[in-house]
């Protein structure tokens, strides 16, 4: 990396995107296995601006701080908010990668287009994701299983109550360091069937990383929790007898050695690890569906022992195996209840190339 820098001023060689340097740096966390997720900020942050007629301009890195915020901007009332999630992995020999950044920047696009706000620049998001974290690159965590969560965001600023598009908008990228999403880190957790709220619906934005999709799941989140369980697997917002997902993960369920998963049916986030996962699953010699998957049948298949294994895959979860599916007033148990085969098979090669320890035969890696 080459820095220029003129006291607080410094310019990346690559593409000048201008590097306002913090003169006051925080203090590492100094014990990377209480991380915990997305509770610690990095020193710096990405912003770029957009305004009609002229496009996305003024890419730029500043301290990490707090905005200044008009209480009539159209994000506070009309909820124009998308997000991205990835990651930045530290390799044994110290070396920084991140994992398919420009699949999430296009995703954030698709997610734009549905919520009437622009496409992003995506070439410039990306050179920002990358100098960003090449400025912040002392935070990347060293301990296995940890990683610095990148977090693109884009909001709409027009001041004002009318409801329409906005003509300017704020794209920015936070940094976190993290550990494991689920307090139980890869050990199984206990998911309940959410049989009453929906998450999406046909023709609306669930397929979208919009925020609003998580705040229409907090409530069930909730109520879960406070009954032991550690998320809700939603329902189709029609018939709610359809799997969807898990609104922090996409579900797959292993029936000996073929997985199969929701088929992307527009409700669903098409999750990027979901992705990576169909096809590290069929490369390694297992058979990968996606299909319309009844509840009650993946149910009775739990109960009666032919569902040998569930598991969500997200950037946030990684794979996280399902010990416990929960539906209605019956829980039953997947598997032996712990981490299956095919499951930490998974994990172990998805992983193995984040961080570097296994090739990348896909071309996913983009190295800093
Ligand atoms: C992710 O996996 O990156 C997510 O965005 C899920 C969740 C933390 C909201």
């Amino acid at each position: 990396m080459h820095i220029f820098s003129t006291g607080k001023e410094a310019f990346f060689s690559m593409k000048e995107i201008p590097v306002t340097l913090n003169q006051n740096p925080k203090a590492k966390p100094q014990d990377e296995g209480a991380l915990g997720f997305g509770r610690i900020f990095t020193d710096h942050m990405f912003l770029m601006n957009y305004e009609q007629g002229k496009g996305w301009i003024n890419p730029r890195i500043v301290p990490y701080g707090t905005f200044d915020m008009d209480p009539a901007a159209m994000v506070l009332h009309y909820g124009q908010a998308i997000f991205e999630g990835t990651k930045c992995y530290r390799r044994e020999d110290g070396g920084l990668q991140l994992f398919r950044p420009a699949d999430n920047l296009a995703r954030m696009s698709r997610s734009a287009q549905r919520m009437g706000m622009p496409e992003l620049d995506e070439e410039t998001a990306l050179e920002g994701l990358k100098q960003l974290v090449r400025t912040d690159a002392d935070w990347v965590p060293h301990r296995d299983g940890t990683s610095l969560y990148i977090r693109p965001t884009m909001i709409s600023t027009d001041v004002g109550l009318g409801v329409h598009a906005s003509k300017t908008y704020l794209f920015y990228i936070i940094l976190s360091p993290v550990g494991a999403y689920y307090k139980e880190g890869l050990k199984p957790v206990s998911i309940y069937v959410e049989d009453e709220y929906v998450r999406a619906v046909r023709g609306g934005v669930g397929f979208t990383k919009c925020a609003g999709n998580y705040a229409a799941s907090i409530l069930a989140g909730d109520i879960a929790e406070k009954k032991g369980f550690s998320q809700v697997l939603w329902l189709d917002g029609v018939e709610q007898k359809y799997v969807e997902e898990v609104g922090s993960m996409n579900m797959m369920f292993a029936y000996g050695n073929r997985i199969v998963t929701p088929k992307l049916n527009g409700s669903i986030l098409p999750g990027i690890t979901r992705d990576s996962v169909l096809k590290l699953a069929r490369q390694l010699g297992f058979e990968a569906e996606e299909a319309r998957l009844n509840v009650e049948e993946i149910f009775a298949d739990a109960k009666s022992g032919k569902l040998t294994e569930a598991f969500g895959t997200g950037t946030a979860a990684v794979i996280s195996p399902v010990g416990t599916l929960a539906l209605r007033d019956e829980k039953v148990t997947v598997g032996d209840g712990g981490i299956g085969r095919i499951s930490q098979k998974l994990y172990d090669t998805l992983t193995g190339i984040q961080y570097g320890r296994l090739p990348d035969e896909n071309g996913w890696v983009v190295r800093l």
